[in-house]
């Protein structure tokens, strides 16, 4: 596996693969890799002649009082994980590499889709996320890109960028990989004590208690949020951010019985942690 720290050095690297004809699988990453990337990583190599894991702790999608600063980095480690699950370059550039000018270029998406959800708490988040992630498809210029169903907001949003600005990828969507508690996997998770740690399984919990009220027959998205709202308080450690019903994929209003799909979300905080979660309800 190749350790690239530089534009110049990936770019040198992936034009010998196009050249051979290659496929190229592209794993977004801000590194302290868990499972969850692990299983990404494992998808990419799968459906690709080469895998390339990006490692950048993106500061833009941070907000000022976030956890820029604190948030995980854990290069070495996160090379053995990527090379270990089949990876082939680990892309791990600096914040001057990536941002080399300091008047910035933005990839936004506007509307609804950036604004509800972790938009509202986090309002320059998605635009972080959409700017870094066109510079790594345009870098890496491949052919399908890995992303987790734990974010999906970020992933309904990548898919409208993919698709407005004719981005020729395919995205790749994977299931969120839960600790054996039912936990969701995040590089987050490392922050809790022990004790927030047992109160966080209010969310996995709640999100489930949903999924059977829902397979019962509850359609009314605003019921199935309140019902799922009213559990998660039960949990006094709780704080809660949001707990949201949205349709897919716009991420639109969802009054009355839902229809298609439906995207039923939480954050919530434990201390000074927020964790998210989510459950896709579909009407078939
Ligand atoms: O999901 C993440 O870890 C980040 O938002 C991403 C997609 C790597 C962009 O920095």
């Amino acid at each position: 596996m190749i350790l690239c720290k530089t534009v110049a050095e990936l770019r040198a690297e992936l034009a010998i693969a196009r050249n051979e004809g290659r496929t190229i699988g592209l794993v977004p990453t801000m590194g302290a890799l868990h499972e969850g990337h692990a299983s990404l990583i494992r998808a990419a190599n799968m459906e690709n002649d080469l895998v390339v894991v990006s490692v950048f702790v993106n500061p833009t999608q941070f907000g000022p009082n976030e956890d820029l600063d604190s948030y995980p980095r854990t290069l070495e480690a996160d090379c053995l994980i990527a090379e270990r699950e089949g990876a082939d370059i680990v892309f791990a550039p600096t914040a001057k590499e990536m941002y080399p000018s300091e008047d910035m270029t933005w990839v936004e998406v506007t509307g609804g889709i950036t604004n509800v959800l972790c938009g509202r708490s986090r309002p320059t988040h998605f635009r972080g996320v959409t700017t870094v992630v066109s510079k790594l498809f345009n870098l890496a210029q491949p052919d399908r890109a890995y992303f987790g169903q734990k974010d999906a907001q970020q992933v309904q949003v990548l898919a409208k960028m993919v698709k407005d600005l004719f981005f020729n990828l395919q995205l790749r969507i994977m299931p969120i990989v839960r600790e054996a508690d039912g936990l969701a996997k995040s590089s987050r998770n490392t922050y809790l004590s022990p004790e927030e740690r047992r109160a966080a399984l209010i969310l996995s919990r709640s999100l489930k208690e949903a999924e059977k009220l829902f397979a019962a027959g509850e359609r009314d998205g605003k019921k199935l949020a309140e019902f799922t709202e009213e559990l998660i308080k039960t949990e006094p450690m709780a704080d809660i951010d949001y707990v949201e019903i949205y349709r897919m994929p716009d991420l639109s209003e969802c009054s009355g019985p839902l229809e298609g799909a439906g995207l039923l979300a939480v954050a919530v905080r434990f201390g000074k942690t927020r964790l998210i979660d989510n459950l896709v309800l579909e009407v078939k």
